[in-house]
């Protein structure tokens, strides 16, 4: 966390993107660029361009660019900071943490820390566990039970507690850990009505490492290995600073570059799946661990992928139980395919029974798109009975309209008219149904959401500032993602362009955003001279900062898949539309933000008045301010339809 400007500024000197990419792709020169097959998506000829004269990166495919930095976030799939660290490694740069942060900021990441370091102790004691007799006998014998190998223990951590109550404690004592550290990582319990009892909360259990997307050990899940019905099968860690389970998936980091390179997602129940998987050859696997799918964790798989496979136990009840995920998938923008295994087996029971070979194969036959599957499962069903039909066509057309790409909903609609042997417009007058209450659904919600926005500014005090500026700077951020992505274009039935328009608008405001206030200084600079600068005005030639911005801005908002490009075009059109009123509207929320900020000025000196000794008429006048702004800003409301309170 917190790099500091320094080390980054020194990242961006030395980086550059031919050494940076092609420690991940060979790359050909041709004429002024290299080429490479994208690694982003699969391909066979090269249509990944890399330009070392501008410093940046473009796939023609999949429509993925920008520069060094952007190229490790991606293909790593990490964060800026992260991707900064992980340059500064390759360049041999110290990294210099940033002074700036403040002291709780610097306490929670040491804890942080601490909890990781601890973590990992952690993993290690039950790793070397399996070499005691005890671990020998019991952990690794169940182990080689279930037939995983010695490889695979070592790739996942699997690991075993021995049996007792203090073993890790005392171990973890000995090295030097607070009792506190090992309690926040969810390592040791407090004994009830006795804080001063503590005991290890995994004893007795076959251990599976729980790691984040760069391989350090948050958690743990411990199987039993009894059968002890008054026992739960697995004990988890707890949720923890570091471990978020809402955000977290089981087998992240040994699936992430085989999930990149099938350009798929394998979703299994649980930590055995996973193995076992692997085991049968097939590393792009990730398990919810038994709790259903979060967006977080959706998030998570977009970072990779676009396409889901969820395997499922073969059994009808709990297949059903766990169709939410499905429309959850389906939310978030991603192909969803499922495919259902014979009655009583699971993933992992079926790949041990058939061998690899015919479970990949079993995979690639059985995976259907989710209207298939989801058809599937109520075919006796429906031809038994005609009303339960109407109730699946329901269910079906529910599920088509969680799809946010409207082509991508036509293509289905077509599918599932076929399958359920319907005419295709009875299908589409539900969706229309269905679309409609979900969109009066989401108004109320974005209406709901305006109004607590409003009503935190109306109570911001000091404490809110942060929130207010952030609101601010993103206000900001949206009227020059408008200049440099339409700023050329003309405002329709008009000879003015958008550019022109917007800065005219604005000419009386100063951005508080550095970087947002450097392009619009470059905008209004240009236009002066009556040019206007397209996006490659800002590739070449200008400073770094606002270089990566502008990628940043004109990089498609929604990433775009290789099977459905066109996707990007739709979205882009529609806001395309209408310039002149995304344009006005921009402007207006930029406006009334700025005009909150300046009653709040107000108010502050207000409050402040007597301190600063205001004679009673100064007071009056900032009064006076305060209210006209007041009128200003709603005024501005009413024409941004927004109605408070
Ligand atoms: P399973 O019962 O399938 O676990 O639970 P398993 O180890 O694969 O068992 P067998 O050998 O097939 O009988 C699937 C997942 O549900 C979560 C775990 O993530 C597990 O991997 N789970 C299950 C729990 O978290 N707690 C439990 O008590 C049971
Ligand atoms: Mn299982």
């Amino acid at each position: 966390m917190g790099i500091s400007k320094i080390t980054s500024d020194q990242v961006k000197e030395r980086m550059d993107i031919e050494e940076v990419i092609s420690d991940y792709v060979p790359l050909k020169r041709k004429g002024q660029n290299l080429w490479a097959c994208c690694p982003f998506h699969g391909e066979k000829t090269p249509s990944f361009s890399v330009a070392p004269a501008k410093q940046i990166y473009k796939c023609f495919g999949c429509g993925k660019a920008g520069d060094p930095i952007q190229f490790i976030m991606d293909i790593e799939g990490i964060g800026f900071q992260e991707a900064i660290r992980h340059l500064a490694g390759k360049y041999g740069i110290e990294v210099e943490e940033d002074e700036a942060r403040t002291p709780e900021q610097e306490q929670a990441q040491s804890e942080r820390e601490s909890l990781l370091i601890a973590l990992g102790f952690a993993r290690d004691f039950f790793v070397k566990n399996l070499e005691t007799e005890e671990g020998k006998s019991i952990g690794l014998s169940y182990f080689k039970e279930r037939g995983f190998s010695p490889t695979i223990i070592q790739k996942f951590d699997l690991g075993y507690a021995l049996d007792g109550w203090d073993h890790l404690l005392n171990a973890a004592k000995k090295a030097g850990f607070q009792e506190e550290i090992l309690l926040k990582a969810g390592l040791i319990l407090q004994k009830e009505g006795d804080p001063n009892r503590k005991y290890d909360r995994f004893r007795n259990r076959v251990t599976f490492t729980i790691h984040n997307i760069s391989g350090k050990p948050i958690g743990f899940g411990a199987r039993i290995l009894t059968k002890d019905k008054n026992q739960p099968k697995y004990i988890n860690s707890p949720e923890t600073a570091v471990y978020h389970k809402s955000d977290v998936l089981y087998g992240m980091y040994q699936a992430k570059k085989a999930i990149r390179e099938k350009d798929n997602c394998y979703l299994v129940e649980g930590y055995t799946d996973v193995v076992s998987l692997h085991l049968s050859g097939i590393e792009n696997v990730v398990a919810s661990s038994g709790t259903s799918l979060t967006d977080g964790q959706i998030k998570l798989i977009k970072r990779f992928t676009d396409q889901v496979t969820v395997l499922y136990d073969g059994d009808a009840a709990g297949i059903k139980a766990s169709l939410r995920g499905i429309d959850l998938l389906l939310e978030g923008g991603l192909n969803v395919k499922a495919v259902v295994f014979p009655e009583g087996e699971d993933p992992d029971s079926y790949s041990r029974k058939v061998g690899s070979d015919a479970f990949q194969s079993y995979l690639e036959k059985n995976s259907r798109d989710f209207i298939g599957f989801k058809i599937g499962l109520y075919k006796d069903e429906i031809a038994r009975d005609p009303i339960r039909k109407a109730e699946v066509i329901r269910e079906v057309v529910q599920s088509i309209g969680k799809i946010p790409d409207p082509i991508l909903r036509s293509v289905f609609t077509k599918e599932a008219a076929g399958l359920l042997d319907i005419e295709e417009e009875i299908i589409h007058a539900e969706l229309n149904k269905s679309l409609l209450k979900h969109q009066k659904d989401s108004f109320e919600k974005q209406k709901e959401e305006e109004f607590q926005e409003a009503q935190i500014e109306e109570l911001i005090g000091a404490k809110e500032e942060t929130s207010f500026s952030e609101i601010l700077r993103l206000q900001e951020k949206e009227m020059i993602r408008l200049l440099v992505n339409y700023g050329i274009e003309k405002l329709e039935g008009q000879e003015l362009h958008l550019s022109q328009y917007l800065l005219s608008e604005t000419a009386d405001l100063e951005f508080e955003t550095p970087v947002y206030a450097k392009i619009l200084g470059i905008y209004r600079q240009q236009l002066s001279q009556n040019q206007i600068p397209g996006t490659d005005f800002f590739l070449t030639g200008t400073d770094a900062e606002v270089k990566k911005e502008v990628i940043d801005l004109i990089s498609p908002r929604h990433e775009v898949s290789t099977h459905w490009e066109g996707r990007h075009e739709i979205i882009i059109n529609k806001e395309n539309d209408d310039l002149t009123l995304t344009g006005y509207k921009s402007i207006l929320r930029l406006k009334r933000k700025f005009v909150r900020k300046m009653m709040e000025e107000a108010k502050q000196k207000i409050k402040n008045a007597e301190a600063q000794a205001l004679e009673f008429e100064e007071v009056a006048e900032l009064q006076e301010i305060y209210f006209t702004l007041k009128k200003v800003q709603i005024e501005i409301d009413k024409e941004l339809g927004i109605v408070i309170g």
